[in-house]
């Protein structure tokens, strides 16, 4: 389910008074709801989160990091998901009953995940089965909704994050003839590409068009990757990757896998959030980056790197607008919320859909 459809009246939006405080009250009263619920509040907070929110997360991580940690944490009676929607989700998902899992702005989705949705997915499976027989497996990118992942789950499958995609994709061919990978084309191609897989054994499914774009037989095809992408990562380009190399040969440029093949091709490193982040923190003063993945993390890594020279692949990109949604009042005013006895942003995934779910996470957590 998109989740504008869940913009139920249960989800009320933030009183306007809240953003008539001063940073110095909101940061206040946030420390002492924190002190005064102690372990039983958990803040995760994903990489790509404002500073002024981060700076109160008690865990930060890639959306693979954050999973496993919803998962072990069973002590946290609330936990207030600092990042999208399908995080919050998969938070739900994977943490027990009695715990609560709320997204501080039910507006913080995400464009990516919303560009697959059950009914589209429930008409390419029977088309491209007709076609091609039982010889599909489907994956999905955590990018997705509760809906799809339970899809997944049902025949099979395996959610993918960006960290782990290149053994879950492997896997997977090891299972069936060949994949559908939801919803992002381009991690689904750069992994598969990555993995040996020609671009001639590759498609894209318009789930429009309710087509594959391509002219060759169905049967010649291993990796079939949903027309989806992600509109922040979309924004990074090969011309912004040669104006930096000539302004300055030493600049490595380092992407993240949901930028375009031909990005990914020609820069010096791809890899997910976790992977960048490693590798700025690992490298030696004096080094030079252009950097191609949200800007929040880009402002950070530079700020935490003084000894380095790091800058956006892209420098107009504004950071992503729904991760952004969440922002100081709105912490505040889901912590308030909670602690008045009157959570508002409760993410809670019903109980079918998050069995089948649970399974496609399963089998992802089992094969990294
Ligand atoms: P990772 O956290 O898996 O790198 O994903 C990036 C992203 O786009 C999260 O929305
Ligand atoms: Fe979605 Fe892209 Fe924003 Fe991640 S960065 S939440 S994939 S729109």
């Amino acid at each position: 389910m998109s989740i504008f459809n869940e913009l139920a009246p249960q989800h009320r939006l933030m009183p306007e008074a809240y953003r008539e405080l001063s940073t110095e009250e909101m940061e206040r009263r946030v420390r002492a709801i924190k002190e005064k619920h102690g372990d039983e509040l958990l803040i995760p907070g994903h990489h790509y989160q404002r500073d002024e929110v981060i700076q109160f997360a008690d865990v930060t991580g890639d959306s693979l990091e954050l999973a496993r940690l919803a998962a072990q944490n069973t002590r946290a009676r609330h936990i207030v998901f600092c990042g999208v929607h399908f995080m919050a989700e998969t938070c739900d998902i994977l943490t027990q009953e009695e715990q609560t899992v709320v997204l501080p702005d039910m507006r913080a989705g995400c464009s990516m995940a919303d560009m697959a949705n059950m009914a589209q997915t429930e008409i390419a499976w029977r088309l491209l089965t007709e076609q091609v027989g039982d010889t599909i497996l489907p994956l999905t990118y955590v990018n997705s909704t509760a809906e799809i992942k339970a899809f997944v789950g049902r025949h099979g499958g395996a959610t993918v994050t960006s960290s782990n995609a290149r053994q879950v994709i492997a896997w997977a061919l090891k299972q069936k003839k060949r994949i559908l990978f939801l919803p992002d084309q381009h991690l689904g191609r750069n992994t598969a590409y990555q993995l040996g897989i020609p671009l001639e054994q590759m498609a894209v499914w318009d789930p429009y068009a309710k087509r594959l774009e391509t002219d060759r037989d169905p049967e010649d095809l291993r990796i079939l990757l949903w027309k989806g992408h992600c509109s922040v990562h979309e924004k990074f380009t090969v011309a912004q990757i040669e104006e930096f190399r000539r302004s300055d040969p030493e600049v490595r440029v380092i992407v993240h896998p949901e930028c375009t093949y031909d990005v990914v091709m020609a820069a010096d490193d791809a890899g997910s959030t976790k992977y960048i982040i490693d590798r700025i923190n690992e490298a030696p003063t004096g080094s030079k980056w252009a950097v191609g993945t949200e800007m929040n993390l880009v402002r950070r890594l530079a700020a935490r790197h003084p000894e380095q020279q790091i800058v956006s692949l892209n420098p107009d990109l504004c950071p992503c607008l729904t991760m952004n949604r969440i922002d100081l009042p709105h912490l505040l005013w889901s912590l308030e919320s909670i602690d008045r006895g009157e959570t508002t942003g409760i993410i809670r995934v019903s109980q079918d859909i998050a069995e089948d779910a649970k399974a496609a996470l399963a089998r992802m957590f089992e094969h990294v």
